[in-house]
């Protein structure tokens, strides 16, 4: 078997860059692990950055977002019982949508299968071979039977779990590991607010997020170690409502759980995302905390430099972007890896913390939603970074 781009893992980075690639006349095959309805059913966080949305648009899947897709015009910040909203059109011109990342999976999944795209699930033991060469491989066992694939390049979007990055020699981490985890619900309830809300509580932070307009998702802090089995739905709807409590009457509908984990948290970016013709993409090269809701959006900003790299490649022969790759692609994901750590560290309470932590991180608040300059910061960060060359946000 041959193709052009050999691609391993069919998530939102996997996936799209396989759409971006068929847009430009490339071919490609996604080799994903698990079955097609496992991966269209994950829950995952639901915040596309302004470009992110726009970038699925480009791709010609934006379609259900734009109809279905909750477009947002700012946030709210909670603590000492009273809210303050950020206005991210106010301050930046932008807006983020609320749409949920197995529904941006479904609508790729849609759109690869009905381009006659090779999308293969259910497919093992993916190894990795000559990548210093022209003509790289995957070998993999899909029915019981050992297949190759021969590729010009091999993409490694196969999350953070995934085999890929183990191919990469010389790899340098960074890593961070933080004191919680986050317990998180999806519930078949209407949302208590029109926008999210970040709480920060004395008990420590919840989000109040929504998917439509019918199903909540909320999240906790809870211990990194904590046990779901000791979280019966009383004990987390008792938890929501005094963490999300406002001072001025906010009340929380509940409804029945549609779906319930808990996330440990960790920031991680791995270094090069390249290596020969192999190249990461996504979570296989760093992960961030969910704070921020950016990791589908550094996938999908990584996968539009790719696309664009591979693009002129193939269209004369030029390899400069490919080349940059990995230093383009981390200036965002450093950027992206500082908001989610500063995000996280101003609305958790760190468990083996103290008096003086828990000032430091009100201060913080305090400062971010008095002053336009800080709060305008927030705002460009969360609804995302201008994609072209420089840092000119004017
Ligand atoms: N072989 C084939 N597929 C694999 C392998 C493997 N050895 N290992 C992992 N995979 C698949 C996983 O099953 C998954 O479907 O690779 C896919 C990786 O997808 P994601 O984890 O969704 O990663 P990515 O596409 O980079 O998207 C990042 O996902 O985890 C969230 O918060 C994160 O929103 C971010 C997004
Ligand atoms: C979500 O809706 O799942 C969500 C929203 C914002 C975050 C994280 C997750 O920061």
């Amino acid at each position: 078997m041959r193709t052009q781009v050999g691609i391993v893992g069919a998530g939102p980075a996997g996936l799209l860059l396989s759409q971006l690639l068929h847009l430009q006349g490339i071919e490609s095959v996604v080799l994903e692990r698990r079955d097609r309805r496992y991966v269209e059913h994950r829950v995952r966080a639901g915040v596309l950055e302004y470009g992110t949305a726009e970038t699925l648009r480009e791709a010609g899947v934006g379609k259900r977002m734009d109809s279905d897709g909750l477009l947002h015009a700012g946030v709210v910040l909670r603590f000492g019982l009273r809210s303050h909203r950020i206005d991210f059109v106010e301050h930046t011109g932008r807006s983020i949508t609320v749409y949920g990342q197995q529904e941006v999976v479904k609508d790729l999944i849609a759109a690869r299968v009905d381009a006659g795209g090779d999308v293969r699930f259910e497919v093992d033991d993916v190894t990795l071979h000559d990548l210093d060469t022209d003509h790289p491989r995957i070998e993999f066992v899909e029915d019981s039977a050992s297949d190759s694939l021969q590729c010009d390049f091999v993409i490694g979007a196969d999350g953070f779990h995934g085999v890929s990055r183990g191919y990469l020699p010389d790899l340098v981490h960074y890593e961070r590991a933080y004191p919680f985890a986050w317990l998180g619900i999806l519930a078949e309830a209407p949302p208590s607010s029109e926008e999210l809300i970040y709480a920060r509580h004395a008990n420590g932070f919840a989000l109040h997020s929504m998917r439509s307009p019918t199903v909540t998702r909320m999240y906790l802090q809870v211990a990194p170690e904590e046990n779901i089995d000791e979280w019966p739905d009383e004990r987390i709807w008792a938890e929501l409502h005094t963490r999300l409590s406002d001072g001025s009457g906010f009340t929380l509908t509940e409804g029945p759980l549609l779906d319930k984990g808990i996330t440990p948290m960790r920031s991680f970016v791995a270094t090069p995302m390249q290596h020969g013709r192999l190249l990461l993409a996504g979570d296989a090269a760093h992960i961030v905390p969910p704070t921020g809701a950016k990791g589908m959006n550094l996938a999908i900003a990584d996968v539009r430099v790719l696309s664009r790299a591979l693009g002129g490649y193939y269209a004369d022969g030029r390899t400069r972007l490919l080349e940059r790759y990995t230093e383009t692609a981390l200036r965002r994901v450093w950027r992206a890896t500082h908001f989610s750590w500063w995000m996280t560290s101003m609305l958790h309470v760190d468990p083996g913390g103290d008096a003086f932590g828990d000032q430091l991180a009100l201060a913080q608040l305090e400062y971010v939603t008095t002053s336009p300059a800080m709060a305008t910061s927030l705002a460009e960060n969360y609804t995302g970074l201008p994609y072209e060359h420089g840092w000119s946000y004017r």
